[in-house]
């Protein structure tokens, strides 16, 4: 497996690739490998000739109040799981490398934003789609793979994509869980003992409302307002939102007539952990 830590080098070696007629699958993370990031690359290995994961903590997509220096970091146990899921190249610039100069474009999201995260990280996808057009134009992949328990991103990226007309296909992964249920994450480890027990019930809301969805009920506010009742009792957690909207345009509605999600985000002591499921229309 090669490393790469300079864009120059990273588009030469794209470039020849491309020359070559060889398929490129890219997975973009910031690092601190689990199984979620896993799940995209064995997704990768199995339908292209070439693997490259980048890993990079994006300034860009931080609030100034947000874990940007805390983020976990371990590029030597990130080049261990990257190795045995056969990655052919890791990507790990710099922040210097990736944002040399004061940047003079300044990317905005405008549709798909202004709710879930959206709403209260102000400047988060605006960082996300800069980071990920450079990523694009440095990897030149085929085909991209995001997760979807990050579902609101899946949205945007998709809409980056049309939007900008990038040569590159999209291929949301399912949530990797842990086996009580808990979407795997990096930031899982700044969990207490007592949250990690608790933690668990919020998928649990989501999928005994996705019942009652899938039972007949189409009146967003009692989905809503179930999901709120049994997080506030089983956890001490703080909940952001939980909201329910059409997917992918992630618009409000008053009746469930087409596909949704059904998201939210508990605030624990250290922790933000965010958990969604999508609801198909039947
Ligand atoms: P990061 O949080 O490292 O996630 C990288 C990718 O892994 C994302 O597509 C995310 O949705 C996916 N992922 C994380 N946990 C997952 C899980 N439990 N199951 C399935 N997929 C999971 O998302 C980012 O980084 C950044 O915003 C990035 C896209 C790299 C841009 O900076």
């Amino acid at each position: 497996m090669d490393i790469v830590r300079s864009v120059a080098e990273m588009q030469k070696t794209a470039k020849e690739w491309k020359r070559s007629g060889k398929s490129v699958g890219f997975v973009p993370t910031m690092g601190f490998l689990h199984e979620g990031h896993e799940s995209l690359m064995q997704q990768a290995r199995s339908k292209h000739d070439l693997v490259v994961v980048s890993i990079f903590v994006n300034p860009l997509q931080f609030g100034p109040n947000e874990d940007f220096e805390r983020y976990p970091r371990d590029e030597a146990h990130d080049r261990l799981v990257a190795e045995r899921n056969q990655v052919d190249l890791l990507f790990i610039p710099t922040v210097e490398e990736m944002y040399p100069t004061h940047q003079s474009i300044d990317m905005q999201v405008t549709q798909r934003v202004n709710v879930l995260c959206g709403r209260t990280r102000e400047g988060h996808f605006s960082g996300v789609v800069t980071v990920l057009t450079k990523l694009f134009h440095i990897c030149l992949p085929d085909t991209v793979y995001f997760g979807l328990k990050d579902a609101q991103q899946v949205a945007v990226v998709d809409a980056l994509i049309n939007d900008l007309n990038f040569p590159v296909e999209l291929q949301p992964v399912a949530t990797v869980r842990e086996d009580d249920g808990l979407a795997k994450s990096s930031r899982n480890v700044y969990l207490s003992e007592q949250e990690r027990t608790e933690a668990p019930y919020i998928y649990k809301a989501l999928q005994d409302a996705k019942k009652m969805v899938v039972d007949g009920e189409k009146n967003p506010v009692i989905i809503v307002r179930e999901v709120e009742q049994f997080i506030n009792k089983h956890t001490n957690g703080k909940i952001d939102y939980v909201e329910l909207l059409s997917y992918p345009d992630l618009t409000t509605m008053k009746v469930i007539n087409q596909q949704v999600i059904l998201a939210t985000v508990v605030q624990f002591k250290h922790a933000r952990l965010i958990d969604n499921i999508i609801i198909p229309l039947a």
